[in-house]
């Protein structure tokens, strides 16, 4: 007679749990976030208003990346704070500035600036001004490593520590080790790029099917988390190729109607909604206006999360497109260094 599974056993417990999680988190997940939902309320301490979109408090659960906005009042400065989440800043609308560790950036509509992870910073606006803020807050609760901090005395209460013989030259330990290459970690974050201008963006055709740009990327000079941001058009009445990847995204809809359809179900979205994005599902972007484009910023966790992602699943490919798709749409199958453009310059406009 076959033993019977013991709930005790690690490997029972670990089944269980894998199956209660992934049930619970389907149940629960959400693909569409609608404008008209966001409650946004006033924030005495940081002198803003303030209201989740995308992410666990606004019902809308997300695994990586949530998407909050702000809205700022002209002439009153928000409290100055520094957060362990990295958060990059979309400008929907309004003029303004933020400071970030003592450096002063102003801002225009559809610029976007990177507040790094334990930056102080602040922000004030010219004008009645509205932020739409992604951070990866979610990845670092999951972590246990969220903190947020807002300036005042720190009560510190520690005694001081005796002298400690001065290091002889060459002789670092593992920790003197960590402490300096998190100091170059800092130093390299703090001289990155901090800000995109809109006027000095250029949208280049994807394959696609879109009319496309990154603002926020390694690749354009940035030191974020991860977080990655690209700006994208849809031509009127047309749609992006259908994909899936790994990677939580996030779409949030600058301007324009259409609709996304995920897993088969379509979600109709206007300027103000987001579209969520999880794991590994197909999904296909349309725009249903026959005259205007559609214009659409997506955030993703690149250079953390997504290539964590693929080198774990490695050698299944994690980006395909539609095998239904003419030519043009066979993205993956092209993608030789040359196809991918890493073996020329990159092509014009
Ligand atoms: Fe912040
Ligand atoms: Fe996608």
């Amino acid at each position: 007679m076959a033993d019977r599974p013991d709930p005790q056993n690690h490997f029972y417990l670990q089944l269980r749990r894998r199956f209660r999680f992934l049930e619970e988190w389907r149940a629960r997940r959400r693909e569409l976030a609608r404008g008209a939902d966001l409650v946004l309320r006033h924030s005495p301490v940081r002198g803003a208003r303030v209201g989740m979109l995308v992410g666990e408090e606004a019902g809308v659960p997300t695994r990586m990346i949530d998407a909050r906005v702000l809205e700022l009042d002209p002439g009153r400065r928000t409290s100055v704070h520094r957060h362990a989440h990295d958060a990059v800043i979309f400008v929907l609308e309004g003029r303004g500035t933020t400071i970030v560790d003592g450096e002063s950036f102003e801002w225009e509509p559809w610029d976007v600036l990177h507040t790094p992870a334990w930056s102080w910073h602040a922000h004030r606006a010219a004008e009645p001004a509205r932020l739409l803020a992604i951070t990866d807050a979610p990845l670092l609760r999951a972590l246990h490593l969220e903190r947020v901090e807002d300036a005042g005395p720190v009560e510190r209460g520690f005694e001081p520590l005796p002298a400690e013989p001065a290091e002889p030259a060459g002789a670092g330990s593992l920790y003197e080790e960590e402490l300096r290459a998190s100091k170059r970690a800092e130093e390299a974050r703090a001289g990155a790029r901090k800000i995109t201008r809109w006027r000095e963006v250029t949208l280049r055709q994807s394959p696609k099917g879109t009319r496309t740009a990154l603002l926020v990327d390694r690749s354009l000079g940035f030191d974020t988390s991860g977080i990655s941001l690209a700006l994208f058009e849809i031509p009127p009445g047309k749609a992006q190729s259908k994909h899936r990847h790994p990677g939580e995204a996030i779409l949030y809809v600058v301007r324009g109607r259409g609709y996304s359809v995920i897993d088969g179900r379509r979600y109709d979205w206007s300027a103000g909604d987001a579209v969520i994005v999880h794991q590994y599902v197909w999904h296909q972007h349309f725009n249903a206006d026959p005259e205007r484009p559609a214009t659409v910023i997506r955030l993703h966790m690149w250079e953390s999360m997504i290539e964590i992602m693929q080198a774990a699943m490695d050698p299944v490919p994690l980006y395909e497109d539609d095998p239904a798709l003419a030519g043009q749409d066979r993205v993956w199958d092209q993608a030789t260094p040359e196809a991918v453009g890493e073996a020329g310059p990159p092509s014009g406009p």
